[in-house]
């Protein structure tokens, strides 16, 4: 019996920041990726580069001419998108996500009208994927502030940011909405809590308030950023869908002892709420007390509780990379909401970059989230970052990758027989670019080795791995051949 539905919307992810590259041609401003560079001590331990202090931003401004950073090169999208969609289409994909660069379009955040290079750029795009029958998949905001922003009103932290992103989606969606079906508000909207730099284009240590409350105003205003978005959308895209993303962490308990299993309940409350507060269009009760426990305060935008009951979203969306084990026990407690964690899952392999594999933890996942939101599913992320070799005749040999697809395809397959509606796949960095976390082109993801070092030395040329024709076969067969 096949289990996908017959419009299952297979494809593949990228975004603009670790993709598109051309970053100062058309009149793009920069953004707060752009700010962002690898750092690595002489010890080799690694600086993560994601978590820019305002020191640090400081440094990076004074040294734009001699600094590498990899963000703004991507893997030059920009100019060979042609070439990329052909590949893609060659693969088969239904739909194929990316992500629109505001600064490409508002250089500041700040203008009336957009850059007429960057709105032709992605109508450019759009057009070359419909040639092929690709749908795409667009996120509004992939990480990605005007770094004017971050410097001038702390990112996310100010509420001016909500109209500024507001005067940008509405452009996109009345520019493009005959041109795109499928569309996501915010990216990870949960990461702001991991990294405020990288989900909130803000530095913590420039506001007035605590961290915590900092980063829940933050959140709070991007909430209320998407449900206007939505709302508007709803109104002028009525042919179109428009979800939500969160990063996705199944909590397991490390024992069976009630106390763990209470403690993985709160951190799968917490990973959830975002999610909660875009799909149900309400706070959960459970994260209103957390706040009122650790005196996070948050000034409430005028009205809120109507907008986000207004702006709910048609499917949820999540990335999917591994999952976490909590216990209640002092010395192997986790902060509440922590993306990395320290307690290892024996049962799980794990990946040269550390992060667990668990295909079953996604049908875990599919099947609490179908229960939970009763919307369509949709996995906008998952796959395995790995070292790849180029041989000298052109191939990459990556059965690694092609075993962790098939297994996490067949647990998708599992769920979808539980009932679960989910809506289609699009595995992470299908054509290879630049790791947002450690800023590097080494843990590659894609389908489609890119020919680029972390220093940017390189053709980009484009190689199609063993994965690649794998992928064309599971997409041709309907996920049956695997
Ligand atoms: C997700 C992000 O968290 O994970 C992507 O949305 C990111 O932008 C992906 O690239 C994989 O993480 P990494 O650090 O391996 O690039």
């Amino acid at each position: 019996m096949a289990k996908f539905t017959e419009n299952f919307l297979w494809g593949g992810a990228t975004s603009a920041s670790q993709y598109e590259g051309g970053c100062l041609e058309g009149g793009r401003g920069l953004s707060h990726m752009d700010y962002i560079r690898r750092v690595e001590k002489e010890d080799k331990v690694k600086v993560f580069p994601i978590n820019v202090t305002a020191a640090m931003l400081d440094e990076h401004k004074k040294h734009e001419d001699d600094y590498n950073f990899a963000f703004r090169r991507g893997s030059d999208f920009y100019h060979r998108y042609k070439e990329d969609i052909a590949l893609l289409g060659e693969m088969g994909f239904k739909t194929f996500r990316m992500s629109i660069s505001w600064s490409r379009l508002f250089p500041t955040g700040l203008e009336e009208k957009p850059c007429t290079d960057g709105v032709a750029f992605y109508h450019n795009v759009f057009d070359e994927c419909h040639k092929y029958g690709i749908e795409p998949l667009v996120t509004m905001i992939h990480y990605d502030i005007p770094i004017y922003l971050t410097e001038t009103l702390n990112g996310w932290e100010s509420p001016k940011l909500i109209d500024y992103f507001l005067h940008y989606t509405k452009f996109i969606i009345d520019e493009y909405k005959d041109e795109v079906k499928y569309w996501i508000t915010f990216n990870e909207i949960n990461m702001v809590m991991n990294s405020s730099y990288l989900g909130g284009g803000m530095l913590v240590e420039k506001s007035d308030k605590t961290a915590e409350s900092c980063i829940h105003q933050a959140l709070h205003h991007q909430f209320i950023a998407s449900a206007l978005t939505a709302k508007y959308f709803h109104e002028h895209a009525k042919s179109s869908m428009v979800g939500n993303m969160i990063a996705r962490l199944q909590n397991y308990a490390y024992t069976c002892n009630s106390a763990d299993v209470l403690a993985a309940q709160q951190q799968n409350q917490f990973n959830f709420f975002p999610t909660d507060v875009q799909v149900k269009g309400y706070y959960p009760s459970s994260i209103l007390n957390y706040y009122k426990k650790q005196n996070i305060e948050i000034d409430w935008y005028p009205g809120y509780e109507k907008i986000l009951r207004e702006g709910t979203v048609d499917f949820a969306a999540i990335s999917y990379y591994h999952t976490a084990v909590i216990s209640a026990e002092e010395d192997k407690k986790e902060p509440i909401g922590a993306f990395i964690r320290n307690l290892k899952n024996p049962y799980n392999k794990i990946t040269d970059w550390g992060w667990g594999i668990d295909p079953t933890g996604l049908r875990i996942t599919l099947n609490d989230m179908n229960d939970r939101y009763g919307v369509p599913i949709f996995i906008v992320e998952n796959g395995l970052g790995a070292h790849d070799e180029l041989t000298k005749d052109g191939k990459v040999h990556d059965a690694y990758r092609i075993d962790y697809l098939r297994e996490h395809i067949k647990a998708i397959g599992d769920a979808i027989d539980d009932g679960c509606q989910v809506m289609g796949y699009t595995p992470w960095g299908c054509i290879d670019l630049v790791s947002c976390g450690d800023c590097q082109m080494t843990k590659r993801y894609g389908f489609v080795y890119v020919d680029a070092d972390d220093q940017g030395n390189g053709s980009y040329d484009r190689y199609r791995k063993d994965s690649f024709y794998w992928y064309q076969k599971v997409i041709r067969s309907n996920g049956e051949d695997l």
